[in-house]
């Protein structure tokens, strides 16, 4: 494996300074640059514009106990959608922070929706016990809150958003984190700063059928693969039940999401046969963890030979639902479905990473001066399988916590210069040609069939031979641009999640293998 994909020799890149770098504009970036001091010069990097983040289309919205009416029965609701394996200990401080993390977000100027009593509007989504997930303008919670930070982070002063930049490695001087390398509209460049925040998201685009937005390809884990940075619950992978299936277009690509808040409502799932069918698997039928509806689903499509299934949200009325789901509701219409009279064909897709970059309660990692925070950390606070609206909350509560720890010690941070020169793939293009495209079609289509909602070992132990040989041919390779790494990242991280469930040895939440449950029953 090679250390540095980009050469970072002083002589052959721009450099700039920080104080802190972010790695991400999604809410855990743009949240975590807020709540750091003024007087701290912060570079948000973001790999395309400001707004291509799963933040911005996060719908179903943020789960809190407010007023600590709720917090012992959050914490419970939590782990067991996790199938307790979640991190106890972070679990209590994500809920017991949560009340706090609202009011931030309230008066940086986030508008919740509220009831004519002036009273939040609380939905429930899959194993709430009770409606406890705060909105924004209906289904457009991510869309509600990113603008407000957005605005609010363009007007600090000292925050310094730059887009189209694709961050590349970690760089670490003396086992000590020092900078990153980038690609800035094409060019390298070493951005150097005191610490750094991975707050990159999530890997979507590692599969085929996925609700995250195109960006999402594993970039911030993948550096942290090279920089032997510590991962954790690198099997747990979420399928989210409901994206939307359209007949007419290809379902390769972003799929638009049918958020959960809409069984929350009461919509109901039914086979293409028109027949109920979640009593046959669960009690709490509709609403039961992600990872149990959604195998449900799959178990129906196979029945039926059919790519997707319904959900039937027609015992309510048109208005009620235009204005509840207004962004579902269009898009619906947009694909020639009324929601009050059609059932919604729906399929299981990739949402959520559970697992990423190891991090403690203050979002540290292994190596000084280096956090991660959002998605592609792993605060342990989702176990096997999030629950529902528990994300945005996670990326609020330690984002904040790095906030804290960073403004803490920067000022006895030492600030490293660049280490000795490393070599990496050359700068030049040695004229070597290899289809992106395919190679990442290929991959997508691997994991989604054998590293998805279903497992098996020996199905696993063929696609990794797959990975690593796609891996040697791309090392053996001379390129340098966003294209190759893309790839590359994408097919390290794969790598290391097959890995992962290969050495997991039993069967929990989302990390579903045959071969373990028939071996557990
Ligand atoms: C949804 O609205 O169903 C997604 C919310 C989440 O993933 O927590």
């Amino acid at each position: 494996m090679k250390r540095y994909l980009i050469d970072f020799n002083s002589n052959l890149c721009k450099h700039k300074y920080f104080d802190v770098i972010i790695i991400g504009a999604g809410i855990a970036g743009l949240y975590t640059a807020l709540m750091l001091p003024q007087k701290l010069k912060i570079a948000v990097l973001s790999k395309k514009e400001i707004d291509d983040s799963d933040s911005y289309m996060a719908q179903g919205g943020i789960a809190a106990s407010i007023d600590g009416d709720d917090r012992e029965l959050h914490v419970k609701d939590t782990v067991n959608a996790g199938c307790y394996v979640n991190d106890k200990e972070a679990v209590e401080v994500l809920v017991n922070e949560s009340e706090q993390a609202i009011e931030n977000l309230i008066k940086l100027g986030v508008n919740f929706d509220r009831d004519s009593n002036g009273n939040f509007y609380r939905s429930f989504e899959g194993n709430h016990s009770i409606a406890r997930i705060l909105h924004v303008n209906g289904d457009s919670t991510g869309k509600g809150v990113m603008e407000v930070l957005i605005k609010q982070a363009e007007r600090a002063g000292n925050i310094d958003i730059i887009s189209g930049i694709f961050a590349v490695d970690i760089v670490e001087n003396e086992g000590k984190y020092c900078g990153i390398t980038a690609l800035h509209r094409g060019e390298p460049v070493y951005l150097g700063s005191r610490c750094c925040v991975m707050a990159s998201g999530g890997i979507g685009q590692l599969f085929s059928k996925t609700t995250n937005v195109d960006v999402l390809t594993g970039d911030g884990i993948a550096m942290a693969i090279r920089a032997g940075i510590g991962l954790k619950d690198m099997e747990y992978v979420q399928f989210h039940p409901t994206a939307f299936y359209s007949k007419n277009k290809d379902t390769e690509g972003r799929l638009f999401l049918i958020s959960e808040a809409v069984r929350g409502e009461g919509a109901v799932l039914k086979n293409i046969n028109g027949k109920r069918f979640m009593k046959e698997y669960d009690s709490r039928m509709e609403l039961a963890p992600r990872d149990i509806v959604a195998r449900a689903i799959f178990d129906q499509m196979k029945k039926t030979s059919s790519k997707y299934v319904y959900l039937d949200a027609t015992m309510y009325d048109e208005k009620f639902l235009r204005n509840r789901f207004k962004q579902i509701y269009r898009e619906c219409e947009d694909n020639s479905i009324e929601m009050y009279k059609d059932y919604i064909p729906v399929t299981p897709a990739e949402h959520y990473f559970m697992g990423g970059i190891k991090v403690d309660l203050f979002s540290r990692t292994c190596m000084d001066g280096l956090y991660a925070v959002g998605e592609c950390a792993c605060t342990g606070v989702h176990g096997a399988n999030r629950l529902a609206s528990n994300s945005l909350l996670e990326a609020l509560v330690f984002g904040n916590r790095a906030a804290q720890d960073i403004s803490e010690k920067i000022s006895a941070v030492k600030k490293y210069g660049l280490p000795e020169v490393k070599t990496g793939i050359n700068l030049k293009d040695g004229g070597q040609k290899l289809d992106f495209g395919e190679l990442e079609k290929s991959l997508k289509d691997l994991m989604e069939k054998h590293a998805g909602i279903i497992r098996n070992i020996e199905d696993l132990k063929g696609i990794l031979k797959v990975i690593e040989d796609a891996l040697l041919k791309m090392e053996a390779l001379d390129l340098k641009t966003v294209e190759f790494i893309e790839a590359y990242n994408m097919y390290q991280v794969a790598g290391n999640i097959v890995i992962s469930i290969l050495n997991s040895k039993s069967s929990i939440g989302s990390n579903y293998v045959e071969d373990y449950s028939k071996a557990a029953r």
